[in-house]
C-alpha cells in the first residue's frame, strides 16, 4: 500500500485489515522495533493536538523517529514555496509524509511530487482517512459494523471526518442518519454518491426523535475555521448540544463518539455515562496510526 488519501481509495477488505492489525497491536502484539532507523514527516499546516501527537506516538512505538513541521509560518510556506516543490524535498528527508491542509485536494497533490508515501492527516473540508479507521476501529469495539444505523450530527458541510467516515460506512451497509443546523447538510455530491452505492440515507429536522433509533451517535464541532465570515458561524453555533437527558431512551449497545476537540456540543456530564466514549476513541488513534504506518513503511 502507497498512498492512504481517501477512505475511497481503499477496499473494505484493506480497511478491515489495517482494523485487524490494529487489534493485535492493542493486544501488544507488535514488532517495537518494526520501524527502527525508518523517519517519518510529518507536516502539520493547520492546528493538531490528538492526530500529530498520535501520528509522533505511533512511530516512536515502533521505534522509528519523526521530523515535524508544525506551521506554515514555521516553514517555507512562509516565504511563499509551493506545496509541489515542499513535498519534493521533504521527501528526500523521510520514508513517509504525513500532511495536513487547509486546501482540500492538498494530500493528493502531495502525492503526485512525492517519492514516498503520503498519508492524508485532513485536507481543508475534504477527508481525514485515519480519522475515519479510528472510528470504525472504536465502534467494531462495540458492536459489529454490518448494518447498523449511525447519526451523523453537527457540521457535515464542512466537517472532513463526516465526510470520510460517511464513504466507509457506505462498505459496510450501515444506514446513515444526519442530523444538521439549516446550510450544513451533506454536500449534495456526496450524498448522490451514497445513495448511489445504495446507502440509505436519511435526514432529520430533530436530534431528540432520531437518537433511540440509532446505534452510534457521532458529534462533530461546527468547522468555524472553514466558515466565509462570523456572522455565518455565528447564526448556526450552539444550534445543538447532546445532554444525558437526550440519552435517556437509547438502546442497550448504543454509544456516542466525537473526533474531537469539542466545543460545547456534548454537555460534559455526558462523559461519565458508559455510552461515551470519545476518549476511547482519541486513544485508539495509536494502535491504528501504528498500523497504518506499518502498511505504508514496509
Ligand atoms: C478533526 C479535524 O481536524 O478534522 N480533529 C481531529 O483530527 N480529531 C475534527 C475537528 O477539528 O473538529
Amino acid at each position: 500500500m502507497r498512498h492512504i488519501i481517501a477512505i475511497r481509495d481503499l477496499s473494505r477488505e484493506e480497511i478491515d485489515g489495517i482494523l485487524d492489525d490494529a487489534q493485535g497491536i492493542q493486544a501488544r502484539s507488535y514488532d517495537p522495533s518494526a520501524l527502527e532507523g525508518k523517519l517519518l514527516g510529518l507536516l502539520f499546516f493547520e492546528p493538531s493536538t490528538r492526530t500529530r501527537m498520535s501520528f509522533a506516538a505511533a512511530m516512536a512505538r515502533l521505534g522509528g523517529n519523526f521530523l515535524s513541521v508544525d506551521s506554515v509560518e514555521a516553514s517555507s510556506m512562509a516565504k511563499g514555496e509551493t506545496l509541489a516543490d515542499t513535498i519534493r524535498v521533504v521527501s528526500r528527508y523521510v520514508d513517509a509524509i504525513v500532511l495536513r491542509h487547509p486546501k482540500e485536494g492538498a494530500a493528493r497533490l502531495a502525492s503526485e511530487f512525492a517519492h514516498v508515501p503520503v498519508i492524508n492527516a485532513g485536507d481543508g473540508a475534504g477527508q481525514h482517512p485515519s480519522q475515519t479507521l479510528l472510528d470504525l476501529f472504536t465502534i467494531r469495539q462495540s458492536m459489529p459494523l454490518g448494518g447498523i444505523h449511525v447519526g451523523l450530527l453537527g457540521d457535515l458541510r464542512y466537517g472532513r471526518t463526516a465526510h470520510s467516515l460517511a464513504h466507509a460506512l457506505s462498505l459496510y451497509n450501515v444506514t446513515i442518519h444526519t442530523i444538521t443546523p439549516k446550510g450544513l447538510e451533506l454536500p449534495a455530491g456526496l450524498a448522490t454518491e451514497l445513495r448511489d452505492a445504495g446507502t440509505e440515507v436519511i435526514e432529520h429536522d430533530d436530534l431528540a426523535s432520531a437518537i433511540p433509533g440509532l446505534d452510534v451517535l457521532y458529534v462533530t464541532r461546527i468547522q468555524r475555521e472553514r466558515f466565509p465570515d462570523s456572522a455565518s458561524y455565528f447564526k448556526v453555533a450552539s444550534s445543538y448540544q447532546v445532554t444525558p437527558e437526550l440519552l435517556t431512551g437509547v438502546r442497550d449497545h448504543f454509544i456516542v463518539l466525537h473526533p474531537l476537540p469539542r466545543l460545547n456540543e456534548i454537555d460534559p456530564r455526558v462523559d461519565r455515562l458508559p455510552c461515551a466514549r470519545y476518549f476511547e476513541q482519541a486513544a485508539n488513534g495509536i494502535p491504528v496510526r501504528m498500523a497504518m504506518l506499518l502498511r505504508v513503511m514496509t
